[in-house]
């Protein structure tokens, strides 16, 4: 079960709770917490005195004191200067996350007005229960004995005084929407191959179609191939799974759609061009660009925010078998270029091209592509930025303000002229890689052949979309990078 937020009008120096979470900046005790010291019997000034806690980014510390609150639990947003809404996310998160392993079922947060002051209530309750929900999460759906449902925090009271009450309240709405959407995706990046196949994510957006004021359409392998989805089917060609192509919409206003594209290959060997079997098991997660579009329509289906939005999820799983694509084939893409395999591990950019051009029959304001598309992203920005290109520089400007707000940073790579010729081919219009050289740019080049007559952006999170190691605010798994990013790009084009 995810975590329950609210808001709660309450003086934290008098709440009753088992576990009281505490947002402060850097720098010495904040006045604002002089009533919760004299209610905690001193045990706040103590901590401070010591020298034991300076509100570090990251940093927690534990108290146990007298009065109402069974624990204090003080975690730092870094310095002054610095705080802003991802500061703020970020110790939410790194608080729960520690409150996780606590053995208590509920607790209280509050974020002292000196770390929320640059920030606003409003927007403050909004991404405190992002970050509380980020920090909560967990999954063992698929152990035999899941722990115990009483060492689970399974509700975050969000304290605020008298005139926050209001403000918070509408950011705690949205923010518990993206955090629903946030969820979703992460549970749907978890889940192994031999669950989460194509039909799988076609059941899983058919099911929030009903849940919601989602219109839901799914094409079968029939009508893949009858709309001419070459890419589609030549990636789906070696698995036993067939291919689904997935269409959602939300039409909370008229006018030309903005469309979501997100990569749902749902295991990527590499086909005939195999991988190597080191951490193949991670290919599992290249269908993140497919869960934050999933994600994002749970969002959406929540908030019914003035926008029309349409989402395509091209799915396929890309296996090596008698039946396979190879090397050196020739296939038709939707649009009719043609393309020249020369690896079929390059696969996600030939069902994304199909989801491009497919895209156009919408007429849309703009097109935005989401996929785990290159392991040369990862080279370039790490872990840390997800890559961006696109043909409009205004696009790519919202884009990275959506980004931003949603602290989820992305950064622009040129898709300068001059990158095109590593995918000229000698037999077809294209051919699917052009090497190691530029190979996020030389991917981006790729999907622009197919984008036809409207403003486009891609962003690849292949580098992103899960972690292999722990950190302060999460276990090793995925982010479900994407759900915040795509929601904050359509609330800010709302009608
Ligand atoms: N799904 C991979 C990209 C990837 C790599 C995602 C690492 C997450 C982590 C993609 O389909 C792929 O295999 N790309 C190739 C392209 C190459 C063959 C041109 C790559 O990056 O090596
Ligand atoms: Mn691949
Ligand atoms: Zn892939």
């Amino acid at each position: 079960m995810p975590i329950e937020t609210s808001v709660r009008r309450a003086d934290p120096a008098a709440h009753q709770t088992s576990l009281l979470m505490v947002i402060v900046p850097q720098g010495e005790q904040p006045e604002s917490l002089a009533s919760l010291d004299q209610a905690s019997g001193g045990a706040v000034g103590r901590l401070y005195a010591a020298g034991a806690f300076a509100g570090k980014r990251d940093q927690t510390a534990v108290l146990y004191p007298s009065g109402p609150a069974g624990r204090i639990l003080l975690a730092g947003a870094g310095q002054r200067d610095d705080l802003d809404r991802a500061a703020l996310r970020r110790a939410a998160a790194v608080a729960t996350r520690v409150a996780q392993g606590m053995g208590v079922a509920d607790a209280a947060l509050y974020c002292v007005p000196e770390a929320m002051e640059p920030v606003t209530a409003g927007p403050a309750g909004q991404v405190l229960t992002e970050g509380i929900s980020f920090g909560a999460w967990r999954f063992d759906e698929l152990k035999e004995a899941p722990r115990e449902a009483k060492d689970h925090l399974e509700r975050v009271d969000l304290l605020a005084s008298a005139e926050e009450v209001a403000p918070m309240s509408e950011g705690h709405a949205v923010g518990s929407a993206i955090a629903a959407g946030q969820d979703l995706a992460r549970g749907l990046q978890m889940l192994p191959g031999n669950t989460c196949t194509p039909s799988y994510l076609a059941a899983v957006a058919a099911e929030l179609g009903a849940r919601h004021d989602v219109a839901v359409t799914v094409l079968e392998r029939d009508a893949v191939t009858e709309e001419g989805l070459g890419g589609l089917l030549a990636v789906s060609q070696g698995s036993s799974q067939d291919p689904r192509f997935i269409v959602l919409e939300h039409h909370g206003a008229d006018g030309p759609p903005i469309v979501l594209v997100g990569k749902g290959v749902t295991f990527d060997t590499g086909g005939i061009s195999l991988k190597p079997p080191q951490k193949m098991e991670e290919m599992k997660f290249d269908m993140s660009g497919a869960a934050a579009v999933m994600g994002t329509f749970e969002t959406l289906g929540r908030l019914c925010p003035r926008a029309h939005v349409v989402g395509l999820i091209p799915s396929a799983e890309n296996m090596p078998s008698a039946n396979s694509f190879k090397p050196g084939d020739v296939i038709r893409s939707h649009l009719g270029k043609t393309i020249e395999v020369v690896n079929t591990d390059a696969e996600g950019r030939l069902l994304l091209a199909d989801a491009l051009s497919y895209a156009g029959r919408f007429k849309p304001s703009c097109v935005l592509d989401m996929a785990t598309l290159t392991g040369a992203v990862v080279m370039a920005l790490g872990h840390t930025a997800s890559g961006l290109m696109g043909n409009s520089e205004e696009l790519l400007a919202d884009v990275t303000t959506a980004a931003e707000r949603a602290g989820e940073p992305v950064w622009t790579l040129p898709l300068w002229d001059e990158y095109k010729d590593l995918i000229k081919s000698d037999i077809a219009d294209v051919k699917n890689s052009g090497g190691r050289p530029a190979g996020t740019i030389s991917a981006g080049w790729f999907l622009k052949e197919f984008v036809d007559g409207f403003d486009w952006g891609h962003i690849d999170i292949a580098g992103t979309a899960y972690s292999d190691r722990s950190s302060p605010i999460m276990g090793k798994g995925p982010t479900g990078v994407g759900v915040r990013l795509f929601s904050e790009f359509v609330l800010a084009r709302q009608a």
